[in-house]
C-alpha cells in the first residue's frame, strides 16, 4: 500500500498520540503517504481528512488525549454511513486504515473490511476490556491517575478516621478497580465480575476494625454499582463514617506512562508492517509480552476471563 490513514475513535484514552506519532512516522519512513482522519469515524463520513508529514507528530508522544480528536458515530452503523465512508477515502487515493479504539470502534474497521476496504485495529482505551490482548492502550497511565487518588485520599481518610469509596471506570471490566485496589492497598474490591453483597462488605469493614484498622478504601468499578448508593447502605447499616469520590473524567486524561508511550509506538508499528503487505482485518494487541494480531471477529469475539485467584489474593492482602 502507498496510502493509508488513521483516525481514533471511541473514548480517548493515554497513548493515543504515541500510536499516531508511530504510524505517521513509521507509514513514511516506508515510502507511504499517511493521511489522519479528524473526529474518528465521523471524520470518514464528514470527510475530515488531513495531510499528516514527520512534523505534524511532533511534541505530542507526551500529551494525553488525541490530536486527532475522537467521537461516537451512531451513523457508521448504517450502510449508508459506511459507503460514505469509502467514497471518501478511495476519493483521497487511500488504500488501507488503522482505527485506534476500542471494540465498538472495531466493529467500524470490520465492517470496512466487510466492503473490501483493509482495516486494521489498535486497541486504545483504559478498560482493559478486550480479551485478546493482555494490556490496551491507555490502561497503565489510567492506573497510575487512579493510584495517585488513592494515596490522596487515603491520608484524609486515616487522619479522620473514615471509610472511603472511589468509584472507577471501566464499563463492565473490573480491571481498573482490581488493579488499583491491589496497589492502592483498598480493603474491599467490587468488580461487575463478583459482586460482594452487602452483608459482605459490612464483615470485611467491621473485621478490619476488629483488628484494629481505623480507616479504609473501597474500590468500587463503575459496572458494580455507584458509590452514593453503597456509602448510604454503608451508613445505615454501620457507625463507619463513608465518604465517596466519584472519579470521573480525571481518569482518562494526562500525560501517558512509559508503558503507554510503549505499547502505542509498537502497536502503530505492526499496523503498518500490516497495511505494507497488504494484510487487513486484523486487531493488533499483546500477549505474554509479544506483539501479534489475530482476525477481529475472532479477537472480538473472546471472552475475558476474570482472574479470581487475583482477585481472592487481593481481598486476603488488604485485610
Ligand atoms: P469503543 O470503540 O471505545 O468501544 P464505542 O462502543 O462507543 O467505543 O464505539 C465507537 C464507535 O464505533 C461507535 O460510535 C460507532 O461509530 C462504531 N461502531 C460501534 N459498533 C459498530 C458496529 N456494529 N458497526 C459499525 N460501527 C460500529
Ligand atoms: O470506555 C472508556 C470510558 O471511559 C468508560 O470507562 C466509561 O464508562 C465511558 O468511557 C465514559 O464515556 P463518556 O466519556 O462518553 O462519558
Amino acid at each position: 500500500m502507498k496510502k493509508i490513514a488513521v483516525l481514533t475513535s471511541g473514548g480517548d484514552a493515554p497513548g493515543m498520540n504515541a500510536a499516531i506519532r508511530a504510524v505517521v512516522r513509521y507509514g513514511i519512513g516506508v515510502g507511504m503517504e499517511v493521511m489522519g482522519v479528524e473526529r474518528g469515524l465521523q471524520g470518514l463520513i464528514d470527510d475530515l481528512f488531513i495531510p499528516m508529514n514527520m512534523r505534524s507528530v511532533s511534541d505530542i508522544i507526551h500529551r494525553g488525549g488525541t490530536i486527532l480528536k475522537t467521537a461516537r458515530c451512531p451513523e457508521f452503523k448504517t450502510e449508508e454511513g459506511q459507503l460514505k465512508a469509502i467514497a471518501n477515502l478511495k476519493k483521497h487515493g487511500i488504500e488501507g486504515l488503522i482505527v485506534i479504539g476500542g471494540d465498538g470502534s472495531f466493529m467500524g474497521a470490520k465492517a470496512m473490511t466487510d466492503r473490501g476496504f483493509p482495516s486494521i485495529g489498535i486497541p486504545g482505551t483504559i478498560d482493559n476490556d478486550l480479551a485478546y490482548t493482555d494490556y490496551t492502550l491507555g490502561f497503565d497511565t489510567a492506573c497510575n491517575t487512579i493510584l495517585d487518588a488513592i494515596n490522596k485520599i487515603r491520608d484524609t481518610m486515616s487522619s479522620h478516621e473514615r471509610v472511603s469509596i472511589i468509584e472507577v471506570m471501566g464499563r463492565n471490566c473490573g480491571d481498573l478497580a482490581l488493579y488499583c485496589g491491589i496497589c492502592g492497598g483498598a480493603e474491599v474490591i467490587i468488580v461487575p465480575e463478583h459482586k460482594l453483597t452487602i452483608e459482605e462488605i459490612v464483615d470485611i469493614l467491621c473485621g478490619g476494625k476488629a483488628h484494629g484498622k481505623t480507616s479504609g478504601i473501597i474500590l468500587l468499578a463503575e459496572g458494580a454499582g455507584h458509590a452514593d448508593d453503597l456509602k448510604t447502605e454503608l451508613m445505615a447499616r454501620t457507625d463507619l463514617v463513608v465518604k465517596s469520590t466519584r472519579l470521573g473524567h480525571v481518569q482518562r486524561g494526562g500525560s501517558p506512562s512509559c508503558r503507554d508511550r510503549y505499547l502505542g509506538t509498537c502497536f502503530g508499528v505492526h499496523a503498518v508492517k500490516l497495511l505494507e503487505k497488504g494484510i487487513g482485518n486484523r486487531i493488533v494487541g499483546i500477549k505474554d509480552n509479544k506483539f501479534y494480531d489475530m482476525d477481529i471477529i475472532e479477537g472480538c469475539a473472546m471472552k475475558k476471563k476474570f482472574d479470581s485467584e487475583l482477585y481472592e489474593t487481593a481481598l486476603i492482602v488488604g485485610k
